[in-house]
């Protein structure tokens, strides 16, 4: 049988005789990729659904080439076990289900051309032990050394193909392993199962950007290439859907493989949290009001699509009075009309911020007041019909607009002598073309009501309230375009240039003036790799959009003005990274004695219980003349 079989193949074939290693190559694209070969032997290391995993009996010395290979078909692995040693033909192909990810290399019409033996020992090779430890910073040569530079997606690595070189690329080292069965000692979850249930973790190898709740944060050129994702078990059992960021996880065996994006491994079974974090929630910020011009309290909230009608009023009120301690002002973001994603004319929100500060005084807190600008109907981005946008509340006892005079949705605001606002609150520049489907921002002008006599000058402050461009378009850290694509980054860096300016027109009518500006930046910053510690000037800010904002405003970043820990800024978890897209950048009049916190109730506990995606934040300030 054996031996008939033996010959059809022989005759069919191109008759190439292969080791895995020749069929891998030392790139990411198989030198054979498209031709059919034969004579391929290994033993199998792992079966799933689709195939399985073969691992050569013949290795070579060189850590570029993986020695193992995906066998793909649905049947061929009936009769065949894990320890069997088989000599197999086929076909090499490098398969990827949509363009803009990698290619994995599998051998498919896999036709076995001899069983030799079974019952083998098949021993998973650990990470970082009987391999070397992932790169920690770099994904690719192609990258430039920077994963957000711009311009972005300057090559493919389907195009280039570079030349592996695992000790230097988290790309590079984790193609170097594909196919490859191996064990992750003591992983750590990064982050929380996406919708699929796989889960981002670390090994026992050497890890950087580790933050205090044992999430790898993003920092300058550094974006955590030695993380890997942990795939559908092949065993048909499905991952935990609770996990969170820092939980301890039992020692996970599987293969490497390469799909929908990212490299990832493939667990024989499901993994098991083995300790949980807790406490789930963090510590209620210290920053308490004073009460006072000398330390108003200021929140920042991006509110994930807040509604009248959606159930996470109360749960994000709790967070408001509880844990935020119910700031003098709150920023918040992504706040829809009054019926949310119903797409009508009806751009309102007063009933939904009436619902939030309603629920806010039922959990105990203040009687808020708010203030907006509408926009036009279905021109400012996010969920069809929503109208999501950015607007305050305040303490209508403590602050109130100075002059209030409410912009229009196509009044552009302009900084008049004083500096007072032309129209308060206002819009910055909202008929121009960078805010195409996204948030203009909202300025305002406040004055604390204070008992001071009239003779004094009155405690004036600037807000700005931004919530910049979505980063929707952007690929895989992991996929084909190097640099990564960061969808939207050339309209964020306008966005940043127009509200910079709007800033520094204040800042150059009085360089005293104290300007606050927060909200969602759909931008990374964070501390940078080389940064030098505790130096007079952190700015710690290292994608274009964030850096030209901060040169052109000559604002000072809030996380570094308070010194917060450099890996403890983070309000937002993706994919592998803890990561900071909300800021707060305030002027010279500010920075000195800026005090800031990011609160991590939603980072923190698992995905069903999260309330918003982002962390709100909150600083207390000395606005007094
Ligand atoms: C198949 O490979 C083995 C070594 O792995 C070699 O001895 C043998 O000659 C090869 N057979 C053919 C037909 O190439
Ligand atoms: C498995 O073995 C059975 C019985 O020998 C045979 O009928 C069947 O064709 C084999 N399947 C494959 C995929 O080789
Ligand atoms: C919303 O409230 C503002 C301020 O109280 C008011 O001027 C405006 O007319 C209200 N809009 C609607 C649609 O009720
Ligand atoms: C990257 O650029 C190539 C052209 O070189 C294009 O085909 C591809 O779609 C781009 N990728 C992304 C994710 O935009």
């Amino acid at each position: 049988m054996a031996n008939t079989l033996l010959r059809l193949v022989a005759l069919a074939a191109t008759a190439l005789a292969t080791t895995i290693a020749e069929i891998n190559g030392a790139k990411f694209l198989s030198p054979f990729n498209g031709q059919t070969v034969s004579n391929v032997s290994g033993i199998i290391t792992a079966k799933g659904p689709d195939g399985l995993w073969l691992r050569s009996t013949t290795p070579d010395r060189d850590e570029r080439t993986s020695e193992s290979v995906y066998v793909f078909g649905r049947t061929f692995g009936a009769n065949l076990t894990v320890g069997d040693a088989i000599v197999v033909g086929g076909r090499i192909t490098e398969f990827r289900s949509n363009r803009d990810y990698l290619y994995l290399t599998e051998l498919d019409r896999p036709v076995l051309e001899k069983r030799i033996s079974s019952g083998n020992n098949v021993d998973a090779r650990v990470i970082g032990k009987d391999t070397r430890d992932p790169p920690t910073e770099q994904y690719s040569s192609l990258d430039g050394g920077d994963v957000f530079a711009v311009p972005n997606n300057k090559s493919l690595v389907s195009v280039a193909n570079p030349t592996l070189e695992p000790r230097k690329y988290g790309l590079d080292f984790w193609e170097s392993l594909s196919g490859e069965l191996v064990t992750v000692r003591k992983p750590v979850a990064l982050t929380k199962p996406n919708n699929f249930g796989d889960t981002w973790v670390a090994g026992n190898w050497k890890l950087t950007g580790k933050n205090d709740r044992d999430g790898l944060t993003m920092t300058d050129k550094d974006a955590n290439p030695e993380a890997i994702l942990i795939g559908s078990p092949l065993d048909g059992t499905k991952n935990p859907t609770t996990t969170k960021m820092g939980d301890d996880v039992e020692d996970i065996t599987g293969v490497v493989s390469y799909a929908f994006g990212f490299y990832r491994i493939l667990p024989t079974t499901a993994y098991k949290v083995t300790k949980s974090q807790k406490p789930v929630l963090p510590k209620p910020t210290k920053l308490e009001s004073s009460g006072k011009c000398d330390g108003i309290t200021v929140g920042a909230y991006n509110v994930e699509n807040l509604a009248a009608s959606s159930s996470h009023h109360p749960a994000l009120a709790a967070h408001i009075v509880d844990y935020l301690k119910s700031p003098d002002i709150i920023f918040v973001q992504e706040v829809q009309d009054d019926n949310g994603v119903t797409n009508d004319a009806v751009v309102s929100a007063n009933l939904t911020l009436t619902t939030l500060a309603n629920a806010i005084r039922t959990a105990g807190g203040p009687q808020y007041a708010f203030t907006d600008v509408v926009p036009v109907d279905d021109q400012d981005g996010g969920a069809p019909g929503g109208n999501i946008r950015t607007a305050y509340l305040y303490k209508p006892s403590l602050i109130r607009l100075y002059k209030p005079n409410p912009g229009g949705s196509l009044d552009a605001n302009e900084v008049l002598n004083g500096p007072t606002l032309k129209y308060n609150p206002g819009r910055i520049d909202p008929t121009n073309e960078a805010w195409t489907a996204s948030r203009k921002p909202l300025v305002a002008q406040w004055e604390v009501i204070s008992s001071k006599g009239s003779s004094k000058k009155a405690d004036i402050f600037f807000t700005v309230n931004v919530h910049f461009g979505s980063k929707g378009g952007s690929s895989s850290l992991h996929g084909d375009a190097r640099p990564p694509v960061n969808g939207g980054v050339d309209d964020r860096i306008t966005q940043s240039v127009l509200t910079a300016n709007f800033v520094k027109d204040i800042l150059t009518k009085d360089k005293n003036a104290r300007v606050i500006t927060a909200g969602d930046f759909n931008e990374v910053s964070g501390p940078s790799a080389l940064g030098i510690r505790n130096t007079l000037i952190e700015q710690f800010t290292f994608v274009e959009p964030l850096e030209q904002y901060v040169k052109i405003s000559g604002l000072k970043d809030a996380d570094a003005a308070a010194k917060i820990e450099e890996l403890e800024r983070y309000t937002y978890l993706f994919d592998m990274n803890a990561q900071q897209l909300d800021h707060m950048f305030v002027s010279d009049a500010l920075a000195k004695k800026v005090k800031y916190e990011h609160v991590h109730v939603n980072t923190w506990p698992e995905f069903a219980a999260q309330v918003s995606d982002h962390d709100p934040s909150v600083a207390r300030l000395d606005v007094c003349a």
